[in-house]
Parts: structure tokens; C-alpha cells; sequence
């Protein structure tokens, strides 16, 4: 039996790389445009600092992760998102300290067991942005904007911006009471997971997607009709800075998101493009998060961005040329000399590429074109005689005597001009 790629993970192909490579160094450009550099944390962690930073009542940390016993009988979580490692790395190696403005972001793989389909893996990569220490409803809009400049960025046209407030610590935990008390006996008509959550974390009945749930869902209060005057106002300005940079939301009051670290600003992206897994960023404030996981009490904001769901939104993109000048020596004598020429056009920053199977010149010809390439040197008999290089520009149909000693200078000149 052959071992295959296991369940809900995926290979990104050489053909789909560039795609990827288009996506990383969009998010590279643009994001040290507006000041943010990038850090690297592990793959794994501690798994408390998920349990402690995600929320143990989440989907994400009671049936996603990836646990597994370390030999020291440590338990160790494959990252299910970026955010709780960034913050721990932010506390351990004290950056705030260090960069007043601290402004991050990070790319690669995370894991959670979710059942796959499209747009769902259980190995999946995400673009991931931080700022930390702004309070300022400036920065929710800064960060929206960011979100929404990189999606541009990477040429995704059509997509809808949803916003919340999801209150604070000081007017949460009413609004909770409130939302426990709705559910009790509505809980009972509801799927298994709402009934333990109405109790646990009534929270997250809002998140349910279960379809027999919607109608009680829709008649529970609603969170932003019990923010407390500080939160009301913090919204309202992120709301008019989002309307004064021209930035188009729809509001959404059920939008809690699948993380308990959020406070205030919550915001998604979604396309009707991507089927059942339609958002494909997501983001918010995390004021508590730094204090709650040792650290000093810093506000915190981000977004994360599933690059799998981008990749689905993404305009064709056509594959770049696999080589600017294809070497075709048509003689034994000629080989050596196309072996030279090769690795000095390659020193100088042109890419070549030599067949050295010994083919029709039809065939080795059709090669070329499959490659993309933009000249053919050839080499046989006669220009062995001549002590020059018959180069054909494959785009004009045109050929040229270019001398040996020339050659090399000739076809870094022409390719340079693209
Ligand atoms: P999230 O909403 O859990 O937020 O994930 C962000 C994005 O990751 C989603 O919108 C989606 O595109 C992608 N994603 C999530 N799960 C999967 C999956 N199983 N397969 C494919 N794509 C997936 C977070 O992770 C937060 N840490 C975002 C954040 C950063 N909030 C503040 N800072």
C-alpha cells in the first residue's frame, strides 16, 4: 500500500508556488510599509498557553488541537493559530521594552483537527498581523485597512467587511449573565454543544451554525445594546474612521468569533466565493490577553488571514519561465563548451538550462518553448567552425551569429531588457 499525505493536509505543488510566493511577498511588501516586521515562533507550545490563551470553552482548544505527551510527560499543542505565541514571545524576550511601537507579523503553517473540506485543512497557513500597546480606535481602523490593503494587494476583488464590539471586561460579563438567562429553557430545543455552552460560555451559542438553532439565536439580546459608555465610544470611532477612509462594513452583532480573547473591535472577511468556509480573514482586539498570559497589561490587536481561502480567491496567475536561455549543443565536440557557458551565464544571474540527452533537435526545440525560454543557443558543427553560437530569439523568430567570446556578454544584455 503506498503511504499517502494524511487526512485534511495538502501539498502546495511547483506549479501552485508561485501563487504562494506571490501571497508572502504581498504581506512582506506591504506590511513593513506601515512599520511591522516579521517573528518567527515555534511550531509548538506549551499546551496551557493555548488552553489559557484561546479559551478552554473553545472549539479550538476542547476538540481541535493537536496534544501529544512529550517523553517528559510535558504537554506539548501543535500552534493552532499564531497569536497566543506571539504574545508569549513578546512577554519572554520583554519587546515591548525594547520598541515602543511594537508592530508584527508572522507567516507559516497551524494546525486544528476540523473535519476538511474546501477551504478547511487540518494543516493550513495563515498570514498573521500584531500591534501591540495601541488602545487608539485609530489602530482598529489602521488594522482593517491593513486587512483589507493586503487582500487588495494580492488581487482579491470581491469580499465583505463585518464589524462588532464585543464589550469589555467591564460590561461583558453582564451581557453574559443577561444572554445565561435568555437560554435558560431555550437551551433545552437546542443541538448538544449550545446546551453545555449555555451554562460554560454562553458566548459561543452565538457562534453555532447548527441550522435548527438560528431562530433561538436570533432572539437573544444583542451585545452591542449593552456595551458600557467606554466600549459604545471606542466602536462609534472605529466605526467613523472606517467610514472616513471610504472602508465599506456591515455590522454584525452575533460576530463573537471563535477565540475568548477578543474585547471590543471583532471584524471578518468573507466571499461568497469560498462556499461553507467563507470567512477568510479574521481579527480583533486582545486587551487582556498580554496581562492574563504574565505579562504587563498592554492592549493588543490582530487579524490572521487563511492563506488556503486567499489562494481560492486569487486571479489565474500565469507560471513564471523556467529558464531565460536553453543551450542546445547538437555535437559531442560541442557539449564541453555548453557545460561552460551554462554555469557562466548562471554566475551572471541569467538562468539556463542545458539538455544534455541526446534528442531530436525538434524535440529539444518544442523543450525549450515548454520552458518559457527566451533564446536557444545552439551549437553544431558548422558553428563550431565558425567559433560562434547560432542564438535564436524564441519571441521574434529571429536568429544571430553572436562569437564565442561574445556570447556570454550578448545573452546577459538581452536578458536583462525582460
Ligand atoms: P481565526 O478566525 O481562527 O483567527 O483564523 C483566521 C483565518 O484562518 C480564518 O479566517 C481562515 O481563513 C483561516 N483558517 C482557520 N481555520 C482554518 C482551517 N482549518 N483551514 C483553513 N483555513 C483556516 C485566528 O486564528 C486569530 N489568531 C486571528 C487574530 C490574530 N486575531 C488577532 N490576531
Amino acid at each position: 500500500m503506498r503511504v499517502q499525505a494524511v487526512r485534511g493536509t495538502r501539498d502546495i505543488l511547483p506549479h501552485e508556488v508561485a501563487a504562494w510566493q506571490g501571497m508572502e511577498s504581498s504581506a512582506r511588501e506591504l506590511f513593513s510599509r506601515y512599520g511591522y516586521r516579521e517573528i518567527r515562533t515555534p511550531l509548538f507550545e506549551e499546551t496551557e498557553l493555548f488552553a489559557r490563551g484561546i479559551g478552554k470553552e473553545t472549539d479550538i482548544v476542547s476538540k481541535e488541537m493537536y496534544t501529544f505527551a512529550d517523553r517528559d510527560g510535558g504537554s506539548l499543542t501543535l500552534r493552532p493559530e499564531a497569536t497566543a505565541g506571539i504574545v508569549r514571545a513578546v512577554i519572554e524576550h520583554n519587546l515591548i521594552n525594547t520598541d515602543a511601537a511594537l508592530k508584527l507579523y508572522a507567516l507559516g503553517p497551524m494546525f486544528r483537527r476540523e473535519r476538511p473540506q474546501k477551504g478547511r485543512y487540518r494543516q493550513f497557513h495563515q498570514v498573521d498581523v500584531e500591534a501591540f500597546g495601541f488602545a487608539s480606535p485609530a489602530v482598529d481602523a489602521e488594522i482593517v485597512e491593513l486587512a483589507l490593503g493586503y487582500l487588495d494587494a494580492c488581487g482579491v476583488k470581491s469580499h465583505q467587511l463585518v464589524l462588532n464590539s464585543v464589550g469589555d471586561r467591564n460590561c461583558r460579563p453582564a451581557y453574559v449573565e443577561l444572554l445565561r438567562q435568555a437560554l435558560r429553557g431555550r437551551a433545552a430545543q437546542m443541538c448538544g454543544d449550545c446546551q453545555r455552552r449555555a451554562e460554560t460560555n454562553p458566548l459561543r451559542v452565538l457562534d453555532c451554525k447548527v441550522p435548527q438553532d438560528q431562530p433561538v439565536i436570533e432572539s437573544l439580546p444583542r451585545i452591542t445594546d449593552h456595551l458600557c459608555a467606554p466600549c459604545r465610544e471606542h466602536f462609534a470611532e472605529v466605526c467613523r474612521q472606517l467610514e472616513l477612509l471610504g472602508i465599506a462594513y456591515r455590522l454584525e452583532p452575533r460576530l463573537v468569533r471563535g477565540l475568548d480573547y477578543y474585547v471590543r473591535t471583532t471584524f471578518e472577511v468573507t466571499s461568497d466565493q469560498l462556499g461553507a468556509q467563507s470567512s477568510v480573514l479574521g481579527g480583533g482586539r486582545y486587551d487582556g490577553l498580554v496581562n492574563d498570559l504574565g505579562g504587563p497589561d498592554l492592549p493588543g490587536i490582530g487579524f490572521a488571514a487563511g492563506m488556503e481561502r486567499l489562494s481560492l480567491l486569487l486571479p489565474p496567475c500565469p507560471p513564471p519561465p523556467r529558464c531565460q536561455v536553453f543551450l542546445l549543443p547538437l555535437v559531442d565536440a560541442a557539449h564541453d563548451r555548453a557545460l561552460l557557458l551554462q554555469r557562466d551565464l548562471r554566475a551572471a544571474g541569467v538562468s539556463a538550462m542545458l539538455d544534455p540527452e541526446g534528442r531530436s533537435f525538434k524535440s529539444r526545440m518544442k523543450q525549450a518553448d515548454k520552458l518559457g525560454a527566451r533564446f536557444v543557443a545552439i551549437l553544431g558543427q558548422d558553428e563550431l567552425a565558425r567559433g560562434s553560437w547560432s542564438v535564436r530569439d524564441m519571441a521574434r523568430s529571429a536568429q544571430e551569429d553572436v562569437a564565442e567570446e561574445r556570447v556570454l556578454s550578448y545573452l546577459k544584455e538581452k536578458t536583462s531588457h525582460g
